[in-house]
């Protein structure tokens, strides 16, 4: 009995060592240890026994049991051990291996000329209103001041839908809906940043699709001394703190007086030099005080209220600030075109 023990316990060491994974180590455990295997038979043998030998038999199977669970459990950690020493190596970092490029997106030159204009005027206390692009005929024209037949419509060619739904040629008609909505007829400060659409020849400087800020301040005694300190600070906010402006007489539908907005050059500070073809200013905007139709179309007192707006296109100001000399490339999305000006205007914020 006693050698048979012991020959069971040698053929456990032995088989333990061919068990190279815990899937092989656990079937071994059942055969041996299980109610099927070698010991369980050895113990059903113990009923022929004598009381003396029932003792010392059952003691030396349960020491083989032990043994053969200690045996079972030191392998269990080997092969762990062993397991997990296997995986460190396969995940081993090689630190010296040059890193993958991760691309990362810019903004846009047009979204940042928009936010930064943001950012002046609502730290000034303006509003940020947004507007439909596919808008009526009504606000974008006939409620300022430019009725069907009026000769100022022929210079927005513009994409009709219906003959009464169009795509906007301008955010002056945000104006428009800002009043109406305003149903107090108080005070109102906005812009509007958005999309605007004619139908132009896409060439260096005119695109079908571009961008415009509306501003629009409706208050009891604003005048033009107003509208023109608020542009100076626009200047000098885009173009730098040496700045100056100077109005010239134009004409838009819904403004009387009407004024197109010179800035003095930025390259030159004013002495002509090729990018403000030699005369020292640079247009930049168009603006005016608010026509007093448009303020009654709207339902506010011509005779109370007085107000200014503007209309800034962020292309232009994009160009001229960031030296791009063709519109094209701010809606062709080259990545090449958009990573150059990433890297020389700092990348994302
Ligand atoms: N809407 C005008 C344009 O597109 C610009 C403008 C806006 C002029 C507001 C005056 C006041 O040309």
């Amino acid at each position: 009995m006693k050698e048979k023990m012991e020959g069971l316990k040698q053929e456990v060491i032995c088989k333990l060592q061919d068990a190279s994974d815990l899937k092989m180590l656990n079937e071994l455990r059942t055969t041996y240890l299980g109610k099927k295997g070698p010991i369980s038979a050895l113990s059903s043998m113990m009923g022929s026994l004598s009381t003396e030998e029932k003792k010392e038999f059952g003691k030396a199977l349960n020491d083989l049991k032990d043994e053969v669970n200690t045996l079972v459990e030191k392998r269990k950690e080997e092969l762990e051990r062993i397991e997990m020493e296997r995986k460190l190596k396969e995940d081993t970092i090689d630190i010296t291996l040059p890193s993958t490029k991760v691309h990362v997106g810019g903004t846009h030159p047009i979204t940042k000329v928009i936010d930064e204009v943001e950012e002046l005027f609502t730290s000034m206390g303006y509003d940020v209103v947004e507007g439909p692009e596919i808008e009526q005929d009504l606000y974008n024209f006939e409620k300022l001041n430019l009725p069907k037949g009026h000769p100022a419509r022929d210079s927005q060619d513009s994409f009709y839908i219906t003959d009464e739904m169009l795509l906007r040629t301008q955010t002056s008609a945000v104006q428009a809906r800002t009043m109406e909505a305003n149903s107090e007829k108080g005070p109102i400060r906005m812009i509007c940043p958005g999309k605007t659409y004619r139908r132009d020849n896409d060439d260096a400087t005119h695109s079908h699709q571009f961008t415009q800020i509306e501003g629009l301040v409706i208050d009891q005694n604003i005048s033009m001394a107003d509208l023109k300190g608020t542009l100076e600070i626009f200047a000098k906010k885009m173009f730098g703190e040496d700045r100056t402006i100077r109005f010239r007489p134009s004409f838009f539908p819904f403004t009387e007086p009407s004024i197109e907005v010179d800035v003095s050059c930025f390259k030159c500070g004013g002495v002509g030099c090729s990018l403000c073809k030699g005369n020292g200013w640079i247009e930049i905007l168009g603006a005016g005080m608010v026509h007093p139709n448009v303020l009654r179309d709207n339902g506010y007192d011509p005779e109370k209220y007085t107000g200014f707006a503007f209309g800034i296109g962020p292309e232009r100001v994009a160009m001229l600030k960031y030296g791009i000399n063709d519109i094209r490339n701010f809606y062709t999305n080259d990545v090449r075109f958009l990573n150059d000006f990433n890297r020389v205007n700092g990348g994302d914020k």
